[in-house]
């Protein structure tokens, strides 16, 4: 029964906040005639959700006082090519943080080109030895998206230690780091994905649902816990082809307690994470 105030948390305002934090000590840094933290991203193809994604991190550089360098490769770019891009990167002592946006043009094995990223400089905490260290619970960088949700939980004032939050994804971007994430902040996790057996009543008992399966609007009021709050992680496209995420926002809403819209919700939390993991490699860097 739609019988409850839904809270809508705005990842966009949030997002500002934080992205203003980072200005100010870009700001303070440069008043102390240091150089600025420098962002170089990678991109190979035309994907063109990739190119507004890479695109909205150059402004956030901009807009932080970031530099940054967008390095444009083609669609039929080598493994050897990529290597050489980013070896150049790794040694360049002017550049704080390396990413390649993902996914990659087919044929080319995007395991390997994150490895070649010096885990120093690897701001999407994609490369293996961060991933590891987030964990052991003793990380460097933070993952972009997964950090951003429990930024946004917080914000909304939800309290994760205890909480049974249930994930639905396990991609390597947001569903198991996500999960990593809630366990350390003490909530009890279930990751739940495709080949889970009658998923409505695992999802319908979680206080925190992270909704991260790429689905429009899968998810309707009989997969939520009245009360719970909903973060969808989801960019997909509704039959009238507009912008919508995993979740049936207008179904659940007056049901869950606290919902992320899309747009507007995970979306800028991400470029915002990605500044501050660009701000703390220029501090490990410049000691
Ligand atoms: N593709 C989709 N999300 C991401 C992200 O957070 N980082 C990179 N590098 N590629 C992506």
């Amino acid at each position: 029964m739609k019988d409850r105030s839904t809270l809508i948390i705005d990842g966009k305002a949030l997002a500002a906040k934080i992205r203003g934090e980072v200005a100010s000590e870009c700001a303070a840094l440069s008043g102390e005639g240091r150089r600025r933290p420098k962002l170089c991203v990678i991109i190979a193809g035309d994907n063109q959700a990739s190119k507004v994604y890479v695109r909205n991190k150059r402004k956030a550089c901009e807009d932080c006082g970031i530099d940054s360098v967008t390095v444009e490769l083609g669609a039929d770019v080598t493994r050897e090519e990529l290597f050489s891009v980013i070896d150049k990167m790794n040694s360049d002592c002017e550049v704080d943080g390396i990413l390649v946006q993902l996914p990659l043009p087919g044929g080319i094995d995007e395991k390997e080109i994150i490895l070649r990223i010096s885990p120093d400089k690897d701001v999407d905490c994609f490369h293996p030895v961060n991933v590891g260290r987030v964990y052991t619970g003793d990380p460097v960088f933070l993952p972009c998206t997964p950090a951003g949700i429990i930024e946004l939980l917080k914000f909304a004032g939800v309290e994760i230690s205890g909480a049974k939050c249930v994930v639905v994804g396990r991609s390597n971007i947001v569903g198991k780091p996500v999960a990593a994430l809630l366990l350390s902040e003490n909530g009890t996790v279930t990751v739940a994905h495709s080949r889970t057996k009658d998923l409505k009543s695992v999802t319908s008992e979680a206080d925190i649902l992270i909704a991260a399966i790429g689905k429009a609007k899968f998810f309707t009021a009989e997969y939520v816990k009245p009360g719970a709050a909903v973060i969808d992680v989801g960019m997909d496209r509704d039959e009238e082809g507009k912008l919508c995420g995993d979740v049936d926002f207008d179904g659940v809403f007056g049901i869950c307690g606290a919902i992320t819209p899309v747009p507007g919700g995970v979306g800028p939390m991400t470029v915002a994470m990605l500044m501050k993991n660009t701000l703390k490699a220029y501090k490990l860097h410049e000691g």
